[in-house]
């Protein structure tokens, strides 16, 4: 038999298949697809060797708590060889890094780069930026600081004082609260200074007169405008410094205490304990950014200030 394949069998046709397979389209999408750029080799390499936590901690044996121990120490070293592989480099290259960083960084910029550095302060962020902010404000002509640790806070201070600043550092080696730092380091801190600047580095204790002396005969006839106070954390060592080295403060220079939050006792740190003496008798400030994080803390006084002694 012929079938005849007029124009109207072909439309009845295609029209019966639309209607039948009208139920048969694909669902909406609801979102966009996300286009997500690939990071650049620029970005990748800014981005910290931290290893991520597992998503499944699947494989823990029953002992987790270990395996988190085991973690953070890689990741601790990670963090450390991140910045301990910058040495060579900076080694030539540090006193133009903190050129550049004084003429066209912001202080944000000039914290990125101490903490990232093998100079990392030993401060919570955002209290060393406030106090920074107040040192930068006053472009101090002499800077003292006690404890240098790692460097950061000396690093930030230098950066924040005058271009012909002279910046005193006592710390003595292996002392309490952070153990100082080794002769090499020092090749390293002397350029946190830019050339119009001079930098002493004294390693030795803040208690023992010959340092007051040897800080007096590096100021001659000037008076610090700020003095930074980050050594021996005891109750004992802290006034002692306040004492010994609160006289040589200009009349409205800066004194910043750093731990005046209350510590656990096992540290051993009684910073808070002299610091709420002081500031009844000062007018002061205190950059806290929480008063429940057991750390940090900076207060700072200015002296001559209202209420000094
Ligand atoms: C907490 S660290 C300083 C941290 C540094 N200011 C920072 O924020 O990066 C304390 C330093 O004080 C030093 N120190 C302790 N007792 C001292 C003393 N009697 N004289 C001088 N330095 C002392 C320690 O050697 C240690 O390096």
């Amino acid at each position: 038999m012929r079938v005849e394949y007029s124009p109207g069998i072909l439309w009845a046709g295609l029209y019966s298949v639309s209607r039948a397979t009208r139920r048969w389209r694909l669902p909406e999408i609801d979102d966009p697809i996300q286009v997500v750029p690939f990071p650049t080799a620029e970005g990748l390499s800014r981005r910290p060797l931290i290893r991520p936590l597992p998503d499944t901690l699947g494989n823990l044996d029953g002992d987790g708590e270990k395996f988190l121990q085991r973690l953070e120490t890689e990741n601790n070293l990670m963090a450390r060889w991140n910045r301990v592989h910058q040495l060579p480099y900076l080694f030539f290259r540090l006193q133009d890094r903190i050129r550049q960083l004084r003429n066209h960084g912001t202080i944000s910029d000039w914290l990125d780069f101490a903490y990232g550095s093998p100079f990392p302060p030993g401060q919570i962020r955002a209290e060393i930026s406030a106090f920074i902010t107040l040192v930068a404000r006053r472009k101090p002509q002499t800077v003292l600081e006690i404890g240098a640790g790692e460097g950061g806070t000396l690093m930030l201070l230098a950066m924040a004082a005058a271009p012909e600043a002279t910046i005193i550092s006592v710390d003595l080696p292996h002392g309490a609260f952070g153990g100082g730092y080794p002769l090499w380091k020092a090749i390293y801190f002397r350029q946190f200074a830019i050339p119009s600047q001079r930098m002493h580095l004294l390693r030795v204790n803040s208690h023992v007169p010959t340092t007051v002396q040897r800080v007096r005969g590096i100021l001659a006839d000037r008076m610090l405008d700020v003095l930074f106070i980050d050594g021996d954390h005891t109750y004992r060592g802290v006034k002692a410094d306040w004492e010994m080295y609160g006289p040589l403060v200009a009349r409205e220079g800066l004194v910043g205490f750093h731990d005046i939050v209350q510590h656990p006792p096992e540290t051993g740190c009684e910073v808070h304990t002299f610091w709420r003496e002081l500031k009844v008798r000062h007018a002061h400030v205190e950059i806290v950014a929480d008063h429940e994080q057991a750390w940090g803390g900076i207060g700072v006084i200015e002296t001559g200030g209202i209420g000094s002694d």
